[in-house]
Parts: C-alpha cells; structure tokens; sequence
C-alpha cells in the first residue's frame, strides 16, 4: 500500500485511534507491505494540520501497535519518514518561513521567502531522521522509508534547480544526493541490517515543479543502489505514462533499464485493478503500491484475490465514513480532485 496521507492525527502529530484502525484495516485487508503516511521526524516542516510524527515515546507506542497487527498478518509496516522543506505549511511551524537547501527571497511563490539551512541544520535533521528510525525499530515497525519525491526537503536538495549550494551539500549529483545518504548510513550504523530502508523519489517534474530531470534521478537511483537500501519506489503519477524528457518511450521502461537489478523496484501510479498491476509488473516493476484504490478498498489484496468487484472513485463519504475516516480525514481527501463525491447520492 502508498503512503497515504489522511490527516487524521493531532496537531502535536499524535496518532490517532481511526488512523491505527484504519491502517490495522489495510493491513488485515491484505496487503503485504504497508507505508504510513508521510511522518515529521521534528516538530519543524510540517504540511498537514493532522500529520503524523514520530518522535515521542508515546507516538512511539502508537505505531508498535500496527507492528503488533502486522506480525499477526504476515504483513510489514513501514513509517515514511519526512520533512516538508520547501512544501512545509508556516502556520503549522510557528509562523517560520520553510527551510531548504539555498535562499530565497519572499515574494512570488513563498511569501516568507526560504530559509538556507545551515551546515549544523542539515547535521541536526539527519539526526532527526536516524532518531525516528530508530523509534520505528524500537516499535517493532519493520522499517522506513525516506520521502525524498513530491518537492519535500529531501527532493528539494536533489533538485539542481533549487539546490544552488556550492558546500559538500551541493555541486554535483554526489553532493545534491549526500544528505539523503548520510540519512541511510546513519541508520544503517545504528540498526541491524534486517530493517528494511527504501527510498521514495519522483522520477520527473510533475504539476508546476521545476528541476526534477529523469537522467538526474537516475543517477541518483544509482549512487543509492551503492548504499544498503531495500527498495527505491518511483512516485510516477501515472505508471503507464511515456518519460517527459524521452517522449518515444515509456517512463517505467526507461526506470527499469536503468535501476541496478539488485535494488528492487517500485512503482504507485493509476495502478487501479490486478491488470494493471500485473502489466506495471510485466513493465518492469519488483513491486506496485497501490494508493487511491485503497483508500476505499482497505482489502484490495482480499478482494483482488476474490476477484469481488472493487469500488471504484469517486467515493461516497458515507462509504469512506464506514471505511473509519473522520471528518477531519474526509476534509482532507476531499482536497484530492475525483477521489470523495462531493455529495452523497442515497
Ligand atoms: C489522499 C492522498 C494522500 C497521499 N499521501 C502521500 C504521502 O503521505 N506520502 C507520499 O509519498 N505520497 C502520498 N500520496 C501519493 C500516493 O502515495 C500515490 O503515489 C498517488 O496517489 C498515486 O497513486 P494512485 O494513482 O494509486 O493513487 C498521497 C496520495 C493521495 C491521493
């Protein structure tokens, strides 16, 4: 399963009971893997009102639950583990202007403009990340997953176009990809090498990002297949979609040529039904994450397997309610175009 964001935490990132039952739901659904939705590892570059977090003993707590289900399921549950850098909300971080790899001044689109994080920052935030792996290992959680897709901090200092530093930080695609890697080493030094760390990245500029290149994605697909990592799972938006910058090939075919065979690959993109599944894995794909099919089919697996019909969005709300979101949950979804029914029809 993706990692799907549902909003339906605290605003100090408490997990909340719906959100455990809900994830507790899709794990007995079936589905082999779960991902959480994106978690703060600090309390700075938050992005979502009811974002998770995982830096307490007590959010700690929270999730050792999901790992408790899991292991009753043959199932894994992996924490996604982020920083909103240029993406976080400033209202939701005392009113601060977001952080990431260079300045920019306000105006245009970041009205406070964007803080450059300093040397000992980018020290701190690693730590930050190895310290909440380190939680999710200690809940029994069987791994993470670095958020470095969706122009968040870790894919801001991959992008050229925003990283302008000229420190170990920036430069080259080794320099633009160190703070990703000092994460993985950094939690590889501490845990045993059974848990499971992947890695989540866009593969191109998607919406109105500008920056993220397929080429240079690669090779940082490359330098992080030097490292220990599990898996690396490409964000593609739509899977079976050509590459924008190679327009007479597909975009997994290119992802698949190049990913080195020994990293396995991932791929969560308009992967609706067991065909598509099924032709993303004959494309090339190690794994598929479904995402928006299992906000209303927490037993995707179950009902695939069945082969019972799956319910298709847009859902309704009273459905999505009886699926356990709140509403503060359904607010959030709703924010999603053609995923909730804006009205209910009986
Ligand atoms: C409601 C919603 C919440 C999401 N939250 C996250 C998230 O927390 N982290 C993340 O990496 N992607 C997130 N995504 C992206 C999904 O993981 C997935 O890549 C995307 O929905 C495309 O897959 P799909 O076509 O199967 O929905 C979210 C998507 C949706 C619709």
């Amino acid at each position: 399963m993706a990692p799907l964001t549902h909003n339906m935490s605290s605003e100090t990132g408490d997990p909340s009971q719906a959100e455990l039952d809900w994830l507790a739901r899709c794990i007995r659904g079936g589905f082999g893997l779960v991902i959480t939705a994106a978690t703060q590892v600090l309390s700075g570059g938050r992005c979502w009102l009811g974002q998770p977090a995982l830096v307490t003993p007590f959010q700690q707590n929270a999730f050792s639950t999901l790992a408790k289900t899991a292991n009753e399921n043959n199932a894994l549950v992996l924490v996604q583990l982020h920083h909103g850098g240029l993406r976080a909300a400033s209202d939701l971080n005392d009113g601060a202007a977001p952080v990431g790899p260079s300045e920019v001044q306000p105006g245009g689109r970041y009205d406070l403009g964007v803080t450059e994080l300093k040397d000992k920052d980018i020290y701190e935030l690693i730590e930050a990340f190895v310290r909440s792996a380190q939680r999710a290992y200690d809940a029994g959680l069987h791994g993470v997953e670095l958020h470095a897709a969706h122009n968040f901090l870790l894919c801001n200092f991959l992008n050229p176009t925003l990283n302008k530093r000229t420190d170990q930080w920036g430069g080259s695609v080794k320099s633009r990809s160190r703070f990703l890697i000092e994460i993985i080493r950094g939690i590889r030094a501490r845990l045993p090498r059974q848990f499971l760390v992947g890695v989540r990245l866009s593969p191109e500029s998607y919406a109105n990002i500008v920056g993220i290149k397929l080429d240079n994605q690669l090779a940082v697909t490359r330098l992080l297949a030097n490292e220990e990592i599990d898996y690396v799972h490409f964000s593609m938006g739509d899977t079976f979609k050509s590459a924008k910058d190679k327009p007479n090939s597909d975009l997994l075919t290119e992802l698949s040529k190049a990913v080195p065979e020994h990293i396995p690959l991932m791929v969560a993109g308009n992967i609706h039904d067991g065909i598509d599944a099924e032709i993303a894995l004959e494309g090339g794909a190690d794994l598929v994450a479904i995402g928006s099919a299992a906000l209303g089919n927490p037993d995707w697996v179950k009902r695939i397997n069945n082969s019972t019909p799956l319910v298709c969005p847009p859902y309704t709300k009273h459905w999505m309610i009886v699926q356990g979101f709140t509403s503060q949950g359904l607010d959030y979804l709703m924010s999603h175009p053609s995923l909730i029914e804006p009205v209910d029809v009986e």
